[in-house]
């Protein structure tokens, strides 16, 4: 990712990187197929669920992962640990039997949030754009 594109990521991300549970709950509001894979959730109202401690500890999980990710973004020799932990990604989704076109979904809710609590502009969308391709090249490979 060019350095501007790292840039405009970073700077989002933080902006919404502590809203834990109201992003994993605008993503079970957008896509209910997304609330339904998950056990513990599948059938339950999300306002049941979503102040519950297993909701915040799954909310938390998918965030730091994204941190992590993020983390590593313009940072030298980092290419192996990302490709690392993506492909784990992509082989614990695989043996839940999460689809492409669910993390595609993800990635739309995912989009809608950020773009709803920032500055928003078509070269921040091109960043995003970015760096989900890069993510998603090495979880669907896997998945
Ligand atoms: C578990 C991240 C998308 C369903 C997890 C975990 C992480 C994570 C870090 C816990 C560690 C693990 O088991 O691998 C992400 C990220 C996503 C994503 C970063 C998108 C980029 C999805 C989607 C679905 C899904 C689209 C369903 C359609 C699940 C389920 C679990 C899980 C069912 C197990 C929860 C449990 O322990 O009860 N996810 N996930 N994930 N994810 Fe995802």
């Amino acid at each position: 990712l060019p350095a501007n594109e790292v840039a405009a990521v970073k700077d989002t991300w933080n902006h919404i990187k502590h809203d834990e549970v109201a992003i994993l709950e605008a993503v079970f509001k957008a896509y209910p197929d997304i609330q339904a894979r998950f056990p513990k959730f599948a059938g339950k109202s999300l306002d049941s669920i979503k102040g519950t401690s297993a909701f915040a500890i799954h909310a938390s999980r998918i965030v730091s992962f994204f941190s992590e990710y993020i983390s590593f973004l313009g940072v030298e020799n980092t290419q192996p640990a990302i490709k690392t932990i993506l492909n784990e990604l992509g082989q614990s989704h695989r043996n839940r039997g999460v689809t492409k076109a669910q993390f595609e979904e993800f990635h739309q809710a995912l989009m809608s949030y950020l773009k709803s609590h920032n500055m928003w502009n078509n070269d921040v969308n091109h960043a995003w754009d970015d760096a989900f391709d890069k993510m998603y090249f090495v979880v669907f490979s896997a998945l």
